[in-house]
Formats: structure tokens, sequence, C-alpha cells
């Protein structure tokens, strides 16, 4: 199949008038860090693994600012426009449907923080199981339940309990026939599938996938983005090295490249100095730690894990904290492998996996050092990032 047409689609429902939050402009359409929800929301589903359709469903009179939007940061994307209910948004949504999608994820807008990672996991259990998946939280507080004088009449059992959240995801079929034949109005697309007799599952939902609702939520938002006083967005840089001693099993993986006739490089992952120079730089510009506090240099998940695992993890947290990746320069230092015959092929993976240009530029220390004796192989790369 060809990139150009995804089999994944997510229906982001931004249509809503935010009764609650009480905004002068429809929820979607309020700013938190200087974007609007919808904005941030649509950068998550930028971030997700794989190429999706994206259709935003919208207030009538957004339909041209939401649609000029799509084509600057999602080209491709569509804005349709919603209806007077949740429900008849989603339906809205789901009549412009491309003929290949066999998976469809409904998003609302107002979780605009959620992480794209949770996008990616929500598609991996619909491909898995064929069924529908939400993702859910445990419910800490205790619920009671009440009469109609705010008398408690029971305390419900709070380990039977998720609440839920979006992305909901589903086999096309069966939330295109749930649709159909819905005759109540819900909030939530679980419901409808439930509704036709097929069993949807939760997976582990995320806190930052909340949902704005009141000015308090707003409040959140703000404070998640750290941009209360920020005032307009400023481009940060990042620095991050990385070094491996050669001696690894197996051949060498440098800069997202496989170099067949070299020695490999020693370490926990597959010793890619170059993608993980990078990795720190971008974390480091993002304010989000670094590749041993995020990744966990002893988890085995990531034992023997190519560059590129990092490097798309990385790209995706990043896009959940609503960052944009400016570009990546790295410097390779070391006598083997010969660099320059495959820069530009390194330079075409690594901006292809990270969806902004990144340079490489590699030196010798005329013999000097442990590069110099060819004990292995340093990287140094810095990161500019745009905060959005
Ligand atoms: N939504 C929609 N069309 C509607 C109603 C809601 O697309 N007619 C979307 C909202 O934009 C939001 C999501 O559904 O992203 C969840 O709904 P909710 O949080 O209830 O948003 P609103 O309906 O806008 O808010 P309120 O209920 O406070 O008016
Ligand atoms: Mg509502």
């Amino acid at each position: 199949m060809s990139a150009s047409s995804p089999r994944v689609a997510v229906i982001v429902v931004a249509a809503g008038s935010g009764t609650r939050l009480g905004a002068a402009v429809p929820k979607a359409f309020v700013t938190a860090g200087g974007r609007t929800l919808l904005e941030h929301a649509v950068h998550a589903v930028n971030g997700m693994r794989q190429a999706v359709q994206l259709i935003a469903v919208v207030p009538a009179d957004r339909l041209d600012d939401s649609q000029s939007l799509l084509d600057s940061v999602s080209p491709g994307a569509r804005a349709v426009t919603g209806g007077v209910t949740r429900q008849a948004s989603v339906a809205a949504g789901l009549a412009s449907l491309e003929d290949a999608i066999d998976v469809v994820l409904v998003h609302d807008a107002a979780r605009a923080f959620t992480p794209s990672s949770l996008f990616d996991e929500v598609v991996a259990s619909v491909d898995v199981s064929g069924e529908g998946a939400v993702p859910g939280l445990p419910v800490s507080d205790t619920v009671k339940r009440t009469d109609a004088d705010s008398r408690i009449t029971a305390t419900v059992d709070r380990s039977e309990l998720v609440a839920v959240q979006t992305p909901q995801g589903f086999p096309r079929d069966r939330l295109v026939a749930a649709y159909a034949a819905a005759t109540e109005d819900v909030t939530d697309d679980a419901a409808l599938v439930a509704a036709i007799g097929h069993p949807v599952r939760i997976v582990a939902g995320d806190p930052l996938a909340f949902k704005v609702t009141t000015p308090a939520d707003l409040a959140r938002a703000e404070q998640l983005l750290g941009a209360a006083d920020a005032g307009p967005s400023v481009p940060r840089i990042g620095l991050g090295t990385d070094t491996h001693a050669f001696g690894g099993d197996g051949d060498l993986w440098l800069a997202g490249l496989h170099w067949p006739e070299e020695r490999g490089l020693a370490g926990h992952s597959d010793g890619d100095a170059v993608a993980h120079a990078i990795v720190d730089a971008l974390l480091s510009a993002a304010g989000l730690g670094d590749i041993g506090s995020v990744f966990g240099t002893d988890d085995p998940r990531f034992a023997d894990a190519r560059g590129e695992v990092f490097l798309t993890a990385t790209r995706e947290r990043l896009a959940g904290a609503g960052i944009r990746i400016g570009n990546v320069s790295v410097q390779l230092i070391g006598n083997r492998p010969r660099f320059s015959p495959r820069r530009a092929e390194a330079e075409g993976v690594l901006s292809g996996i990270l969806g902004a240009p990144v340079s490489i530029s590699a030196t010798t220390t005329d013999g000097l050092g442990f590069t110099g004796r060819g004990e292995g192989v340093t990287a140094i790369a810095t990161a500019l990032v745009v905060v959005r």
C-alpha cells in the first residue's frame, strides 16, 4: 500500500460550543500556550507512528479557517462541518472516510494534550484484537450513588469502574454500523458500538488525555505547557553527546544506517552514537529529560533497539508536548566508518524519521585520543525546537 493511502483515520471532533468553559469562541478555538486546542490535537495526530487520514469536524462558521490551518500543519487533512451533538459531528466525520480506511479513531479536540503514543496504542490494540479499544484510567475517588435529594443511596464498587478517554478506536465497519443503528444520543463511541453487540476493550489511558471542560482545566493546560508567562513562542536549543566503543556483537549501525563491513559498537542498544546524541539534544531542547530518564537504559524493551526506535519515540514525545523540531546538526568524530560516501543517505534517513532536516558532518582527530586510536566513536548533536 502506498504512503498516500493510509488505512487508519482519525476523526477529531471540534464542533462543540464549549458551554461549560464559557469562552467567547468555541472551545476547540480557545488557545493554550498560544495555540488553539484544535492545533494541539492535530499536532498530536501528526506525531503518530503511521500516516493517517485526518478529518477535523468543526463549526460551520469555522470551516474555511480550519481548512487553512490544516493545509499548513497537516497537508491532505480535511475539515468538515459538524452537527448539533457530538454524535452528529462524529457521523459527519464518518461520511468523509476514504475507501482504504479500515480502522477509525474518534478523538475529542478538547483532549488536546493527549500524547501521540496513546493514539498508536489504540491502533495497535484494534489491530491485534479486531475489536474496539478505548483508553481508560482507574477511578481514584470513592463513588456514591445518590437520590434526587442528594442523599447517598449506595457506594459503587470502584474496582469495577474506569474513566474513559479518547481516542476511541474501532474497526471501520463496526463503527459505521453502530452509528447507522444509533437511536439514542450518547457521549462516547464505545457505547454505540457496545449497543450493537460488539465488545470494546480498555487500554491504559493517560492523565495527559484529560478533557478541557471548565476554566480550571484550561488553567491546568496552561500550566502544563509552562506557557502562562511565556509570551510568544521562542525557539530553544539543546545539546547531546554520546560515545560508544567498538566491539559490539554484529555489524555496525550508525546514523540510522547498517554498515555491513564495519565492526559493531558496544552498548545496551545497538550503540548508534549519532542517533543517541540526537535524542539527548532533542529532549534537552524540549526540556523533557534525557535518554536515560525517558527510555530507561536498563529497560529490556530497549535492549538491542535500533537508533530509529529511540528517534521515533522522541519525535512522538515532542509532538505530544506541542513541540516542533526545527533542525538537527550532528558531528561524528572517529576514524571509521568512512562517512562521506554515505552522508547524504544518512541525512535522508534521519530527516525522514524526525520529519525535520538533519545534517551530519564527520571528522577525525589527527590520530589523537580514543577516536584517533580507533577505539570508538563520539557524536555531538545540537537541536533547535519550537515550543508552540
Ligand atoms: N463536539 C462536537 N460537536 C458537538 C458537540 C461536541 O464536535 N455538537 C466535540 C467537542 O468539540 C469536543 C468533544 O466533542 O471536542 C467533547 O465534547 P464536550 O467536551 O462536551 O465539548 P462541548 O460540547 O463543546 O462542551 P460543553 O458540553 O461544555 O458545551
Ligand atoms: Mg458537550
